[in-house]
């Protein structure tokens, strides 16, 4: 088939598409021929990403949505169907850690703040939830459609320090099971929920965890670093390839699974 990874004209939902992660993803699909509807949190950086990413082609629509509110997807799944009558993808590319959620190397697991863990499993747990429910209802209603998630290294096995951002991307991984069993066996084979599972890339949330000012690394991104068969941290470009082919019909049969994009990382016994 000639066209087999073709996300030409699909309408595709990217939250956290104001971020560093969706953002980029954003700025490949639009160039790909995507019609794109951002979310992010704050509209300030809402605006600066529909300015930047308008370099890229078509014309992408922006919201500033809390992605943990129901009532305010409802509204921004009523805008997307407005301008385009459809949803074909949707990747839940909205998340982080909040620092009382980390524990410090000083510290141990009994100084978290309780509150912060909540916040963070939220806002990484439950900001993928009710965006799956509220545009995957159109997906079901359409009988076609793809969810991306965003898993982590973190997810099945325990790395130090990011222990409420672990137990919520466990979480994500048992969503994209269930809810890639749930749509399949009750809407048919049209509907996939997939994830992919970043391995370590520098961005803004791990640059100081990562690396020192001077730009070496720092002890764990060393340690990293040797625990990664290809000795490097990854691009933010290198999520492209894998993301297209979830949005594409060339993963058609393909659901419930969890892809690492991580140069080796989730392979190596570190021996
Ligand atoms: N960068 C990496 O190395 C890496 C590795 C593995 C996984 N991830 C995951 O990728 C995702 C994005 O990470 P990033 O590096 O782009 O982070 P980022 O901080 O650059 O972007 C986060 C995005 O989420 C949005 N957001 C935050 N809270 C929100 C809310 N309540 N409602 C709606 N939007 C909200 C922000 O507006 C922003 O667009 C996260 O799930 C992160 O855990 C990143």
């Amino acid at each position: 088939m000639k066209d087999l990874f073709s996300v030409a004209g699909k309408v595709i939902v990217v939250t956290g598409g104001s971020g560093v992660l969706g953002g980029a993803l954003s700025a490949h699909l639009i160039e790909q021929g995507a019609k794109i509807a951002i979310i992010g949190f704050r509209e300030e950086s809402v605006l600066a990403k529909l300015k930047d990413l308008a370099r890229y082609g078509s014309d992408p629509l922006g919201m500033a949505v809390d992605c943990t509110k129901e009532d305010q997807l409802v509204t921004a799944r009523h805008k997307i169907l407005e301008r385009w009558g459809r949803i074909d993808v949707l990747i839940n590319g909205a998340g982080g850690n909040l620092p009382g959620a980390t524990i410090a190397p000083h510290q141990t697991i009994f100084d978290s703040s309780i509150e912060d863990i909540q916040s963070v499993i939220d806002l990484n747990l439950m900001g993928s939830v009710v965006p799956s429910l509220i545009f995957g209802k159109v997906m079901a209603e359409q009988k076609v459609g793809s969810i991306i998630n965003v898993s982590s290294m973190a997810a099945d096995r325990a790395i130090t320090r990011v222990f409420g951002y672990s137990l919520a991307k466990a979480g994500i991984d048992q969503l994209t099971k269930w809810m890639a069993m749930e749509l399949a066996l009750k809407f048919g084979d049209g509907i996939r929920v997939n994830a992919i599972a970043p391995g370590f890339f520098i961005g803004n949330q791990n640059r100081r965890l990562l690396t020192e000012e001077d730009g070496s690394y720092t002890s764990r991104g060393k340690t990293i670093i040797d625990s990664t068969p290809m000795s490097r941290f990854g691009d933010i470009t290198e999520l492209n390839g894998v993301v297209q082919y979830l949005c594409s019909d060339a993963s058609k049969f393909v659901t419930g699974t969890i892809i690492p994009i991580d140069g080796g990382f989730s392979a190596f016994s570190g021996v």
